[in-house]
């Protein structure tokens, strides 16, 4: 099969791109992604002397250049490109109406007139807002997005139903819950923890840290995925959670006991606007129709995560921490100290 994978120098998309190239030996992907701070090379480090993989650097907006790429026979597409930080469309949202809106209708409708015959969106739990306590969404719950990342994502999840309904376009729409493993950027909850906390910082946890989260471990999310795009159904939607909640604080705490740094490291600072108290999914459906369920237990998906943090301090340096820094001055209204040297010494100082 020949895939288009969007968005595939970013933490999810470099992760599925891994594991498509291990599970599907005769497959080759064109990688279309803008690298922006998200974005990175050396994210595909691994991937990049892969005759397989082809990288093509370009924006979703640019039609002339999406339509390059969908003419060289692509059969399947996986959409993951998007700018997919929370805090970052609270301070400014233009790019996310941009690229995820806007984006997201220029490869529909390029695919669309270039015959593609499955179309994956990579959306997200966020679309239906906050969960009830004691509730879950399912696939038919009502969408009501709080911020807006998850206004514009759930702006690409409605287009794409729309083709599916309109021109029977062959999409299908994922939903899925807060990942977390190697190459996520460390603007993100866990991986802010990791190398704050490795370098002596205070850990930023918002509000009272009551908020609760399901977190995936990133390859069973790309299980999820690939099952999808082989075995999904067209016109659906699939929700995608591992059944992990767990409070912020909690989550902060566990970090800091795998790292044997204090707790005292945490530091509750005012709450995100319109923050969204609990996500919980029902993924029942696609359990029974795809046979999909998540594998990688939370400890062990945690300590996975930590180790790949500690040994990876070169990435972090490379990718994360200029565009991390200058994000984090503008959050906070500090200047960041220096990542390298704990890191260049395996997270032992
Ligand atoms: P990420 O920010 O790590 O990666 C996004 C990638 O998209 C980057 O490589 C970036 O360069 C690229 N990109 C951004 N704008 C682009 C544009 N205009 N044209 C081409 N490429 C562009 O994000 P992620 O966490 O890997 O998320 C990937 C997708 O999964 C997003 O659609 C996100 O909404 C969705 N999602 C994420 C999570 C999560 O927990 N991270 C959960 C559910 C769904
Ligand atoms: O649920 C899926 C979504 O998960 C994805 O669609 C988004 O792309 C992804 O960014 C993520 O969104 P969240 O807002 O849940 O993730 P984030 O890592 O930003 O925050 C996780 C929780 O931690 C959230 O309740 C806010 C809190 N938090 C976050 C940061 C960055 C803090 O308490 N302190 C922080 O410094």
């Amino acid at each position: 099969m020949k895939l288009v994978v969007t968005g595939g120098a970013g933490f999810i998309g470099s992760n599925f791109i891994r594991y498509v190239l291990a599970k599907h030996p005769p497959y080759s992907i064109l990688n279309l992604d803008k690298l922006t701070y998200s974005g990175n090379l050396h994210t595909l480090r691994d991937v990049g002397a892969d005759a397989r993989h082809t990288f093509v650097r370009g924006d979703i907006c640019d039609r002339r250049k999406v339509q390059e790429v969908f003419s060289t026979g692509v059969e399947a597409v996986v959409h993951f490109a998007a700018e997919s930080h929370v805090d970052r469309s609270i301070m400014d949202s233009a790019a996310f109406v941009k690229t995820n809106v806007l984006g997201t209708q220029c490869l529909l409708d390029v695919a669309r007139q270039a015959g593609i015959k499955r179309f994956v969106l990579v959306s997200t739990d966020e679309v239906y807002g906050s969960a009830p306590a004691g509730e879950k969404f399912t696939e038919e719950s009502p969408l009501a997005p709080n911020s807006p990342y998850a206004a514009s994502k759930a702006g690409a999840d409605l287009l794409a139903r729309a083709y599916f309904r309109t021109y029977r376009f062959p999409v299908i729409i994922t939903r899925c819950t807060n990942n977390y493993g190697p190459y996520q950027y460390p603007e993100k909850f866990i991986p802010l923890i990791i190398t704050r906390a490795l370098e002596g910082q205070d850990i930023p946890v918002y509000g009272d840290g009551l908020q609760v989260r399901d977190w995936i471990y990133v390859m069973d999310h790309c299980t999820a995925l690939g099952a999808i795009l082989h075995n999904g159904r067209e016109g659906q939607v699939y929700n995608l959670g591992a059944g992990n909640e767990w409070p912020n604080v909690e989550i902060a705490r566990r970090i800091l006991q795998l790292l044997g740094k204090p707790e005292s490291l945490l530091t509750f600072v005012q709450d995100r606007p319109g923050h969204d108290r609990r996500y919980a999914l029902n993924s029942e459906k696609a359990e029974k129709e795809l046979g999909w369920v998540p594998s990688t237990p939370f400890e062990e998906g945690l300590k996975k995560t930590v180790d790949w943090y500690l040994s990876n301090g070169d990435w972090l340096q490379r990718v994360a921490a200029r565009g991390y820094r200058s994000y984090y001055r503008k959050q906070y209204g500090r200047r960041e100290a220096t990542l390298a040297e704990i890191l260049d010494q395996g997270g032992k100082k």
